[in-house]
């Protein structure tokens, strides 16, 4: 979508008013340059209680020949939240189909800056939709890029603009990520991310991304990463990304679970659902998606990450439940379950983050457990730490955005289950299946280095129910929904 902010008058296109319940926006001055046809019917509709402005709620007005109207309730002023106004914003172009032609008017009235930028941030949010594998029917009237001009009271509006181009330099990124996860699997697989990556490290002059391929990773001796992609024709990589890297460290590090599809292995899961696995890549889907939104927001301090990409596939050569195998940083292995994988990639990214990218923290993500989506839902990402800060920062970022990362607890109990192996230093299955989400945190928590006598600060996000149909979540229609992009974009740069 094309958006400009001015504090023209001129209405372009259907003119969409952003209404609070309870205030009568017409009289108060909003009406200016609204034919008196269509000011009547807003007016009508406002006075007869029609529309009554209540959260949620929004109203299309046909208007006469001279002009079409799109109401949009804010709910209460007291009751309004950020992420009230995002999806209030949302709601624009959810409502879409409703709307004739592609050019809109929005015009703010009696709004505060912060309202108004999360509105606009949740109208680009919301735009998207992921249709790339969809033939053109010659008999539909094409979309069209939406054109959205935005008005405001002229004191406010060089504030809107600034915010409506940092959040859609942000939505960038968050749709990349919805993107590649929704890609299909037979061609979003390990190299194919790789090649994405490199190609926009290309148009990027301040950006370094380097693969780690197949056979580097088997003579550097992952072989976390190797077991697990070892049973695929598509051979796993790791990519490393690093953002400024000109600029001194120690740097924000992300690392990502990137599994293109995850049928469990020989521990192969029931055929039911089993599609869905395609968004198993999306902690790296947000950690590519997280330094996209960076470069187009012009941060630039250094960033790195790292994104372990593999496919799970039952094979011939594909790693055996009972495998003993030993991961970079030295530590074995007992391969329990083959499903149990992302676990099993992420100890080699943890560990190279570590170890070679001078990381002032290092927060992984990853759609590591069924148990999380159990506790949680799709409420809420799981979110455990060794840093009491660290995971307050990450919290108040998610808080910030509509983003919620929840507590969850590293109980030493639970990293007794995960080093419990009779043959092994540790083993990737807890001792059942109670408190799944935390054994595998625990597990995790093996494999973050030590810097000068103590573990780097680490936190771990498990977006297995964030990441993907998460019905209540308005700003996406559905799929992919590019999670935590927004929460570490603004962890890291406060903005
Ligand atoms: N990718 C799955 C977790 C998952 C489940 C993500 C549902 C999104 C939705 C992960 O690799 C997995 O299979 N985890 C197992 C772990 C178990 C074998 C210990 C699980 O959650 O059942
Ligand atoms: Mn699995
Ligand atoms: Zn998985």
């Amino acid at each position: 979508m094309q958006l400009n902010v001015d504090a023209n008058e001129n209405i372009n296109g259907t003119l969409v008013l952003p209404l609070w319940q309870g205030s009568e926006a017409m009289a108060e001055g909003s009406g200016a340059g609204v034919h008196r046809n269509l000011k009547n019917q807003i007016d009508n509709v406002l006075s007869d209680g029609d529309f009554k402005a209540k959260a949620g709620s929004s109203m299309t007005l046909a208007g006469l020949d001279e002009g079409k109207a799109l109401l949009i309730g804010l709910g209460k002023p007291e009751d309004a939240t950020e992420q009230s106004m995002r999806e209030a914003g949302a709601k624009v172009i959810a409502a879409r189909g409703k709307i004739h032609g592609t050019t809109l008017t929005v015009r703010f009235h009696d709004l505060e800056d912060s309202h108004m930028a999360s509105f606009v941030e949740g109208m680009s949010l919301r735009d998207y939709s992921y249709d790339h594998y969809k033939s053109k029917d010659e008999d539909e009237e094409e979309e069209g890029e939406l054109v959205i001009h935005v008005t405001c009271e002229s004191d406010k509006a060089a504030a809107l603009a600034a915010a409506a181009s940092l959040s859609s330099a942000v939505a960038t990124g968050v749709h990349l990520a919805r993107d590649l996860g929704n890609a299909p699997p037979n061609d979003l697989y390990p190299q194919a991310f790789a090649k994405q990556a490199v190609e926009f490290a290309d148009k990027h002059n301040n950006l370094e991304v380097t693969v780690i391929s197949y056979d580097q990773a088997i003579d550097m001796g992952m072989g976390g990463l190797v077991g697990v992609g070892m049973g695929s024709e598509r051979k796993p990589c790791m990519v490393i990304f690093e953002l400024n890297g000109d600029k001194p460290g120690p740097s924000p590090c992300i690392v990502g679970k990137g599994i293109t599809f995850d049928t469990g292995g020989i521990s192969i899961k029931p055929s039911a659902s089993m599609d869905e696995m395609k968004y198993d890549m999306h902690g790296s889907a947000t950690t590519f998606g997280v330094i996209a939104a960076l470069a187009e927001s012009g941060w630039d301090e250094r960033v790195v990450a790292v994104t372990c990409m593999a496919e799970n596939m039952p094979s011939a050569n594909a790693q055996r439940p009972g495998d003993v195998i030993k991961t970079y940083s030295g530590k074995t292995v007992e391969v329990l379950n083959t499903d149990a994988e992302g676990r099993l990639v992420l100890s080699d990214g943890l560990w190279y983050a570590g170890t070679h990218l001078n990381p002032s923290y290092i927060i992984d993500l990853a759609t590591l457990t069924g148990a999380i989506v159990v506790a949680l839902g799709h409420e809420a990402t799981g979110m455990w730490s060794n840093d009491d800060e660290l995971l307050a920062n990450i919290k108040a970022a998610g808080e910030h955005c509509g983003e919620i990362a929840w507590p969850m607890p590293l109980f030493k109990a639970f990293e007794k289950e995960i080093t419990d192996s009779k043959i092994a230093d540790t083993r990737n299955l807890g001792a059942g299946r109670w408190g799944g989400s935390n054994t595998a945190a625990a597990f995790l928590k093996q494999f973050v280095p030590e810097r000068d006598g103590e573990q780097i600060p680490w936190a771990h996000l498990d977006i297995a129910g964030t990441a993907w149909g998460a019905k209540t979540n308005k700003l996406v229609k559905h799929g992919a929904t590019g999670i935590h992009v927004r929460t570490l974009h603004h962890l890291i740069t406060g903005q």
